[in-house]
């Protein structure tokens, strides 16, 4: 059976990494604008590494659980694609061996004058020349609103191929991410959302499993595999 997988922030928010609307989530504190948008980045780019800079030793400071574990155990018995929009590190600690970050990743470095990318240090800031050109343009390798998420003809491709869909703690408010149920199910393909309450695309789902993602997703997993 192959299997795509998409999740979102509210797989590592048992993690204790914040989600981003909740009410006390990240959008609550910092304007998008100004952290999340390439105009943000020009305007201020030491606002944006700080921003960053805290989100990476955050999810340097937490560790997997067990529904990052589950889907790893998942990708040794199906044929599973693995697509996140988080940018931690918590499906690879978690023993994933394959992970898709259409936004990117805290991991990874970019520089926007050269397009360059490098393993990220923990901390940057503008002061930093890219290693390889030497220009103080560097910028953490973030998909921000209004840019393009990565490696989407190989999601697009799994998605339609897949003979089951999962969104995993995600709101479905932000596209391209939010469209993939319906691009799954216009190719016949079961579609299944586990999350803590309904998101704003449910309806386009055929089942859902409401609860907390550590609980729900290893007993999903075994129900696949039993
Ligand atoms: N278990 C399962 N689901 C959970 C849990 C949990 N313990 N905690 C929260 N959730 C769910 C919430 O109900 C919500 O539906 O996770 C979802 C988190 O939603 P968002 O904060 O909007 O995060 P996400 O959907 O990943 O955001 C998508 O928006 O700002 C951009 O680039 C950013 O990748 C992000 C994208």
């Amino acid at each position: 059976m192959r299997i795509t997988v998409l999740t979102g922030a509210g797989i590592s928010a048992e993690s204790g990494i914040a989600t981003f609307r909740a009410s006390d989530g990240l959008w609550e504190q910092h304007r998008i604008e100004d952290v999340a948008m390439p105009e943000g980045f020009a305007r201020d780019p030491a606002l944006v590494h700080r921003f960053y800079n805290a989100r990476r030793a955050a999810a340097a400071a937490a560790e997997p659980n067990p529904a990052h574990r589950a889907l790893a155990d998942l990708a040794r018995t199906h044929d599973l694609t693995l697509v996140t929009q988080n940018v931690d590190d918590l499906h690879e600690r978690g023993g994933s061996p394959e992970v898709i970050h259409m936004h990117g990743s805290l991991a990874r470095a970019l520089c926007a004058s050269c397009g360059e990318r490098w393993d990220a240090p923990a901390v940057m800031s503008p002061e930093d020349p890219c290693p390889f050109c030497g220009a103080r343009a560097t910028r953490p390798d973030i998909v921000w609103f209004g840019e393009i998420p990565y490696d989407m003809d190989r999601i697009w491709d799994a998605l339609g191929t897949s003979d089951l869909f999962a969104a995993i703690g995600t709101s479905g408010n932000v596209y391209p991410a939010a469209g993939f149920v319906q691009h799954a199910a216009r190719h016949g393909v079961e579609c299944v959302e586990l999350n803590l309450d309904a998101s704003a695309n449910a309806r386009d789902f055929d089942r859902r499993i409401i609860g907390p993602a550590s609980e729900t997703v290893p007993e999903w997993v075994k129900s696949l595999t039993s």
